[in-house]
């Protein structure tokens, strides 16, 4: 199809239309210009496609497919390939289901650990989040099928999700909130991006052209469209012009109608309508033209898909004296409703109707000296002490007792945010309980977000496999064998408790009002800044296996803001088992004048090692990996100086460090003022040519005349703080006449101009 020629030949109501969902996940068809309708539909861990009854909160069933894990644990894998592998079986599926878009990933930054929808995120940190979203988008589109990277932005939070007005700086917004997006648009070429319900700073993100159209277009050069999430639009014609191009689900022609009216009264640019219904026809054309149907959908192969996703995302925590893993013909008392029945996918809009769940007990059917007690109920939070005690029964006649726990449906959910980090009760006296019973106890966790552990000294071994997709029963089984060795690491920070977390005093908001007063400071990047005790560190996992890191290579001990740079590591198997490891490459500056983290994740590798092999692994950091956002350039700018660059088995455990050099090759233009002050006037030296006489008087005015050494140390002291903050119109109150306010305009002035 003539793209441009179509659109030439459509009425203005026609073009409006399309501006519309026909339903809650169909385009509007214009049949008389052979228009199809395209469908949209949900996921993005496997594919939740309704062919009935519509809505956004998961209530109706959606067709059977297979559920993935979601990103809350496909980000524990710091796995490309892996995500990208799990991108291209969704995209087949889209593929065979005639779905056009499948709705995600969602890369939204997990600012508190209370964010109801923290299991779809990826992570707290924006370099982890953008990787798995280009890994993921790639996936699904290398199969022709878009994705909708969604939700645009600073969308952090479930209270009041629809009105609340994120009140984010620009500096937060940009190195925090946006990269994720950044990154899907410029790297993954996203087909479509979701704007999300809340405002930013003010303006709905539904009609916000900042974000819509300056930055996303303009700066990204994103060419797909926008569309709104689900009844996000508030004022339609707004969204025309700030960069809406597609309402969803419909309006019921309401907004369509608004926008024509709107066209017809001068008050809306007929080009933008335009321009967003060949956006929405350029992507759907993409699809269409390579649509294929006939792709097979093999459920079976993408179950086992899923079992491998699962297990190679779950973070071993703890391993005390090596109890892991167990040995097949063990006697070993599971114990835990989830061990029957899984939690293995968060509720609402991402909720997939799996085809068949695989539980713990399921994987372990036929095994000998496996026993089973239930030990704690859902519906409830109170303990059973009925089903405690059986389950420390069950325990003490066995050499090992395995709980499977966590956070129950309830608990977190699309829609709500949590207000605890607690497990529900009757879990956690059941632990102590069967902890008590056996020495050797093992914890697996099915949850989306972290959680306090009170009971942690008391277990031997804990396993964080958060939501594992339908298959977690299988991959739970291969990691207590030891089938396959966890290589998961946690894609944020556990901390000890609620009151730690850096945005615990505003998070959630005041009525609408959300402001991201932590700024820049997000999960690890406040932890470590304020060298506070976590639970359990960004980054951390354990093995069966051990590596060392050894042999750190920096390919220049100095270098310009323009180069790039290569560091290399060596990373070597210790231990006796293969493995893989995820290494981690960190940045911080030494010295800076802005407020900065003490480190960045800039780099992750996975890799696979047999027992006593060692491999090299090497990054490559540009600019941007050293750089912070400035506010006067608005741009990215590396402040002069010394960075340490790091590589760690966690945020919290460096093992080698160095130095590199990085000069700035961008000036950040000073304009003075009457008031600036003289401590950053002294450090200019084409101020100082002009201010110096001006200063030599001021020592003068200011110097003490004190007698004793002390005393006149300490006025001398107190001359240079006094002169240091002084702004320049402070000189015409202590010259005593002798300067004009005209002067002293034109001695900045002169500085200005020099
Ligand atoms: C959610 C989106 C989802 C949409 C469609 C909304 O409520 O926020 O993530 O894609 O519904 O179900």
């Amino acid at each position: 199809m003539d793209i441009k020629k179509t659109i030439a030949q459509m009425t203005l109501e026609e073009k409006a239309s399309l501006c519309s969902g026909l339903d809650f996940w169909h385009t509007k068809p214009v049949e008389r210009l052979n228009i199809p309708s395209v469908m949209v539909s949900d996921g993005p861990h496997g594919l939740r496609k309704q062919d009935e009854e519509g809505d956004h909160l998961g209530i109706n069933d959606s067709i059977k497919a297979v559920c993935f894990p979601p990103a809350c644990a496909t980000a524990a894998g710091f796995d490309r390939e892996l995500i990208q592998t799990i991108g291209e079986n969704v995209g087949d599926t889209c593929q065979h289901e005639k779905v056009s878009v499948v709705l995600g990933p969602a890369v939204n930054i997990k600012r508190s650990p209370l964010c109801g929808r923290n299991f779809e995120y990826f992570s707290e940190d924006p370099y982890l989040a953008s990787e798995m979203a280009v890994g993921h988008i790639k996936g699904v589109q290398s199969r022709n099928v878009g994705v909708s990277v969604k939700h645009f932005a600073a969308n952090s939070q479930e209270n009041r999700r629809m009105s609340s007005n994120s009140v984010v700086d620009e500096r937060t917004m940009r190195e925090i909130y946006l990269p994720a997006f950044e990154m899907a648009v410029k790297r993954a070429k996203a087909w479509t991006v979701m704007c999300s319900y809340n405002r930013i700073n003010g303006v709905f993100a539904s009609e916000n052209k900042e974000y819509l159209t300056d930055i996303l277009r303009g700066e990204w050069g994103f060419d797909g469209y926008v569309m709104s999430d689900w009844g996000a639009v508030s004022d339609r014609v707004a969204g025309i012009a700030a960069g809406l191009d597609l309402e969803m689900p419909a309006s019921g022609g309401a907004n369509d109608k608004r926008i024509v009216d709107a066209v017809r009264a001068g008050e809306l640019d007929e080009k933008d309508v335009d321009h967003a219904v060949e956006c929405i026809l350029t992507v759907s054309e993409r699809y269409l033209q390579n649509a294929k149907p006939e792709t097979p959908w093999d459920m079976e192969a993408q179950h086992e898909l899923a079992r491998k996703a699962a297990a190679e995302c779950m973070v071993l925590l703890k391993n005390d004296g090596g109890l892991l893993p167990l040995q097949k013909g063990d006697s070993i008392a599971v114990i835990g409703k989830f061990a029957k029945e899984p939690r293995y996918q968060g509720g609402g809009s991402s909720h997939i109707n799996s085809f068949k769940v695989t539980s713990l007990m399921d994987a372990l059917e036929g095994q000998s000296g496996v026993t089973y007690a239930q030990g704690y109920d859902t519906v409830s939070e109170e303990p059973d002490h009925q089903m405690i005690a059986e389950a420390v029964a069950a325990a003490k006649a066995a050499k090992v007792a395995v709980i499977v726990a966590g956070l129950p449906d309830a608990f977190e959910s699309e829609g709500y945010d949590r207000t605890h980090l607690r497990m529900p009760q009757c879990q956690i006296e059941l632990i102590e309980k069967v902890a008590e019973a056996n020495p050797n106890t093992v914890v697996v966790l099915y949850n989306g977000s972290p959680i306090e552990m009170p009971w942690l000294p008391k277990v031997k071994a804990v396993i964080e496999a958060y939501l594992g997709g339908q298959a977690v029963g299988g991959a739970t089984m291969d990691v207590l064998f030891g089938i396959v060795n966890p290589c998961g690491h946690l894609p944020e920070t556990f901390p000890l408790k609620l009151e730690d977390t850096p945005c615990y005093l505003t998070y959630g908001g005041e009525g609408d009002y959300a402001p991201y007063t932590e700024g820049v400071f997000v999960g690890y990047r406040y932890y470590d800044k304020k060298k506070m005790e976590v639970l359990f560190p960004f980054g951390y996992g354990l093995s069966y296996t051990s590596f060392q890191y050894s042999n750190l290579k920096l390919s220049a001990d100095q270098i310009k803001d323009t180069d790039t740079m290569t560091v290399s590591v060596d990373v070597t198997n210790t231990g006796k088992l293969p493995g893989k490891d995820a290494v981690q490459l960190y940045v911080g500056d030494v010295e800076s004048t802005v407020f900065r983290p003490v480190r960045e994740l800039k780099g992750f590798e996975k890799l696979l090692l047999q027992p006593g092999e060692t491999k090299t692994v090497t990054f490559t950091l540009d600019k941007r990996a050293f750089a912070y956002w400035n506010t006067q350039l608005h741009d990215w700018h590396v402040e002069s100086g010394e960075f340490n660059v790091e590589i760690g088995y966690s945020s919290r455990e460096i093992a080698l460090s160095a130095k590199v050099m990085v000069e700035s090759t961008v000036a950040v233009p000073v304009t003075y003022t009457m008031n600036s002050i003289f401590a950053d006037l002294m450090k200019d030296p084409k101020a100082m040519a002009v201010l110096e006489p001006l200063l030599n008087q001021m020592k003068s005015t200011f110097g003490g005349g004190e007698t004793d050494a002390a005393a006149s140390a300490i006025s001398e002291d107190m001359t240079r703080a006094m002169i240091m903050y002084m702004p320049l119109h402070g000189m015409l109150s202590f010259a005593g006449g002798r300067l004009s306010y005209e002067q002293l305009q034109a001695m900045v002035d002169a500085i200005n101009r020099a």
